[in-house]
This record gives structure tokens, C-alpha cells and sequence, in this order.
């Protein structure tokens, strides 16, 4: 059976749709078969593989609030391995509209179980938020992969989220775990973003992948061209960084 990983972090531009894309990529490189779930209403991850967000019919909002069903949301193939069940700015009033509904924290879990042992991993973009989206793909995911930007304030809602996925471990998915945290955009020419990189190690308990992903302008330049980094760029930093974050990600098991 497959894993469902979902990419979170409550702070905004850390690199959770980037390492949604590559990650995913790169898993289907090395022969996987990967189910992409955009659950942010920007879209980017749908956009970043190429489909035009604002055309279409069949996205996880409408298989959120029942409108479709999960074939017809998973749009097969967009890349070889690479399923993608996309997104777009509909999406943000899913909240309001399931405000009633039953087992909302389940919506997705539900929604996906019949297709989940197609996959051999299932890779969740969240959006910055600890809202009822995030929770979804909380209570959908085997475990919890966190991006960290090299940054000055990197820990700065760390401990909020750790927070959040212990809540949800223990009142609505015991299966739970922290798959761990990465670290994204490092500058290698700069000394604040290896201090960063000591300094989260000491403060946190989870696991911390030793691939670290560099600041790379092609993984910056990739999505404009709806292309993960493989295929844009193959020989970049960045490419060779996201094959060895999956190589760890495929060796750990749960
Ligand atoms: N390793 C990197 N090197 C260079 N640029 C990067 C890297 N990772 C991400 N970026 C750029 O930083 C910005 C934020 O990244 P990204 O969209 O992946 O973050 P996010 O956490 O998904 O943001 P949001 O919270 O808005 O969803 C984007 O413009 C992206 O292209
Ligand atoms: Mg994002």
C-alpha cells in the first residue's frame, strides 16, 4: 500500500508547492506511481505541472462537495507516473459550504480511499493555513513532511504545527507520523543559512532529511514553463537535489 505525504507548513512561500511538484517528480522518475492532490485554492501546484487552473471542470473542490467523483477528478498521466487531482481559487469557499457537513474533517480520506492503492505515494500541497483543508489532508496522510525555509525566522510556527498534527494524531488519524522536515532555499554563500540550519536541528526532535535543497533559480523559473525540474532543467542543482530528497523519502519506511 501506498503512503500519502502531506507537504505543510502554515507559513506562506516556504517551498511547500515546490517540493509538492519535485518531490513528486522525482518519485516518478525512479519509476513510482505518485497521485498529486493540490488542496491549496492558489493552484500552483496545478499550474506548475501545466494545467491551465481556471479551465477546468472536474477539480478537488467539486469532488470535495460531492459535485464529482474521484475518477473524473484525477486527471490521469500529465506526466509519466504522475496523476494529479488539481485545484483553483473555487476552492477557498469549500469551508463555508461544508460548514454542516458531516465528518468534515474525513472529506478527502473518504473521497480518495478507493484509488489509494493504485499509488505508490500520494503527495498532499497543503495551503498556509491550519484550516479545515490542511486538516483534511492531516486525517488523509500517513505522515507529515515539512519544508523550513532557510530563513531568520524559520522556527517561527514550527512548534504550532507540531501542535497540530499531535491534535490531530490523537483525536482523528492515530496513524500519523512526522515524516520530518526539510530544508529548502539554502544560500550556500551566505553564513545565516547554515545558522539557521544548526539552530532548527537543536530545537526540534523530528526528523530532518539530510538533503538540503538549495536556493536554485531554475526551480524558481520551472513552474512558469508547467515543468517540475526534471524535466526543465535535469542537470540543475535543484533536479539532483529533489532525486536525493526522494531517495530518503522512498528508503524511510513507516
Ligand atoms: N529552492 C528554491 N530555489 C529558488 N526559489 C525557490 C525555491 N523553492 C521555492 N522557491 C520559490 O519561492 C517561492 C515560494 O515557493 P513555494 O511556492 O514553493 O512556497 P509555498 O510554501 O508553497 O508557498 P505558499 O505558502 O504561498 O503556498 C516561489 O516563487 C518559488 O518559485
Ligand atoms: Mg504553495
Amino acid at each position: 500500500m501506498g503512503r500519502v505525504i502531506a507537504i505543510a507548513n502554515q507559513k506562506g512561500g516556504v517551498g511547500k508547492t515546490t517540493t509538492s511538484i519535485n518531490l513528486s517528480a522525482a518519485l516518478a522518475e525512479k519509476g513510482k506511481r505518485v497521485l498529486v492532490i493540490d488542496t491549496d485554492p492558489q493552484g500552483n501546484t496545478t499550474s506548475g505541472f501545466g494545467l491551465d487552473k481556471n479551465e477546468l471542470e472536474n477539480t478537488i473542490y467539486e469532488l470535495m462537495i460531492g459535485e464529482c467523483d474521484i475518477e473524473k477528478a484525477i486527471h490521469k498521466e500529465i506526466f509519466e507516473r504522475i496523476d494529479i487531482i488539481p485545484s483553483n481559487v473555487n476552492l477557498a469557499a469549500v469551508e463555508i459550504e461544508l460548514i454542516d457537513a458531516d465528518q468534515k474533517e474525513y472529506i478527502l480520506r473518504e473521497a480518495i480511499s478507493k484509488v489509494k492503492d493504485n499509488y505508490d505515494f500520494i503527495v498532499i500541497d497543503c495551503p498556509p493555513s491550519l484550516s479545515m483543508l490542511t486538516i483534511n489532508a492531516m486525517t488523509t496522510a500517513n505522515t507529515v513532511l515539512v519544508p523550513i525555509q532557510c530563513e531568520y525566522y524559520a522556527l517561527e510556527g514550527l512548534s504550532q504545527l507540531v501542535h497540530t498534527v499531535n491534535l490531530v494524531k490523537e483525536r482523528l488519524n492515530p496513524e500519523l507520523e512526522m515524516e520530518g522536515v526539510v530544508f529548502t532555499m539554502f544560500d550556500s554563500r551566505t553564513n545565516l543559512s547554515l545558522q539557521v540550519v544548526e539552530n532548527v536541528k537543536e530545537h526540534i526532535q523530528e526528523n530532518v532529511y539530510k538533503t538540503i535543497i538549495p536556493r536554485n533559480i531554475r526551480l524558481a523559473e520551472a513552474p512558469s514553463y508547467g515543468l517540475p525540474i526534471n524535466i526543465y532543467e535535469p542537470k540543475s542543482a535543484g533536479a539532483e537535489a529533489y532525486r536525493l530528497l526522494a531517495d530518503e523519502v522512498v528508503e524511510r519506511e513507516f
